[in-house]
């Protein structure tokens, strides 16, 4: 008998890796306030009421909460809004798993450090400089201190899902040399660890199975920095004589990108290395394989 998995959140980047990743062996009902796919029904799930309802209708086995507001300079205008989004809604899906005796997922960042240090583990101490990152930590802390069964696993600089849904760092180059961008200003202040989508949820996927709870640094192998992830996307796809990379301090981008950010934000998967579940690929190969899937014909 297959499993059966509630994802709530599910529209967004990581969501579609989800989908395509646990559809054949789970049965799962997949979730957002934006029904962008046809795999997808309506719930806001800062509604307790009808998260509470939709969740015991479909009686899962795991619940899923996957989403989040996960733009931060909109969560910093937005304070109360984000708390409610990313924590408050994160507190309800605890009572909701424990009231069912499920076990629940919540995706947490590693965005949550302060960069003071220059690699950060599993059990290093978290110290957000920001509301996207507060908002984020607090709902780690709270599924951790209550929730019954539990995984938590915290994902680096997202990479997945393509033009139609990623957000992010790729996504952006991507769309600058779209558009026939010759120069791109690239912050050489900010190091951290990518993070392919289809690999987080193979390794959560893993985790699953293993009935190994508890919270987990989930990220790409190998360090890196932004400027070095834009040098690795031009050569991949060729384009590095052709296009010009100029280094810039985050201070350059200070009006458009105000939030906060720390300055690394690398981690290590100490806890999967010890328990040798550790199946996420090294970025470079990531960002290959995410380059070949999604972005075959992109700028033609
Ligand atoms: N992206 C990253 O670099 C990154 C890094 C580390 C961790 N994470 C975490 O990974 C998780 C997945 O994020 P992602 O990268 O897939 O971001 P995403 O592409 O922005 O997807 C998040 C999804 O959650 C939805 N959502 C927001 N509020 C909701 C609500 N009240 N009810 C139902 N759905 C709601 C969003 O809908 P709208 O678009 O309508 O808001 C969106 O479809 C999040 O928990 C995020 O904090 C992301």
């Amino acid at each position: 008998m297959k499993k059966k998995i509630y994802i709530a959140g599910c529209g967004g980047m990581l969501g579609e890796a989800f989908y395509t990743q646990f559809k054949e062996d789970y049965i799962i009902k997949c979730t957002d306030k934006d029904v962008n796919e046809d795999w997808l029904s309506f719930l806001d799930f800062r509604d307790f009421e009808a998260y509470k309802k939709d969740v015991k209708e479909f009686s899962p086995d795991y619940l899923f909460h996957l989403g989040a507001y996960t733009n931060l300079e909109f969560c910093e205008e937005n304070a109360d809004d984000t708390y409610n989004t990313n924590t408050l809604a994160v507190e309800n899906a605890v009572y909701l798993a424990n009231s069912l005796n499920i076990p629940l997922l919540y995706i947490s960042t590693a965005g949550i450090f302060d960069g003071k240090q220059e690699l950060y583990d599993d059990w290093d101490m978290p110290n957000p400089l920001g509301v996207y990152a507060r908002s984020k930590y607090m709902g780690e802390r709270f599924v951790a201190e209550n929730a019954n069964r539990f995984l938590v696993c915290r994902a680096g600089w997202m990479m997945g899902a393509g033009p139609k849904k990623d957000k992010k760092f790729i996504q952006k180059l991507m769309k600058q040399l779209k558009e026939g961008n010759k120069e791109l200003f690239i912050v050489d202040d900010k190091d951290g660890t990518p993070t392919y989508t289809h690999d987080f949820a193979k390794n959560v996927k893993l985790l699953i199975e293993k009935e190994f709870w508890g919270l987990y640094n989930l990220v790409c192998g190998g360090q890196t920095s932004r400027l070095e992830v834009a040098q690795e996307m031009l050569e991949l796809l060729d384009k590095s004589d052709e296009i010009k990379l100029t280094p810039v301090n985050s201070d350059h981008f200070k009006d458009v990108y105000f939030a906060q950010r720390p300055a690394n934000e690398r981690l290590i998967n100490r806890k999967l290395n010890i328990r040798e579940l550790n199946i996420m690929s090294d970025w470079k190969d990531a960002l290959r394989i995410y380059l070949d899937k999604y972005y075959k014909g992109y700028l033609d």
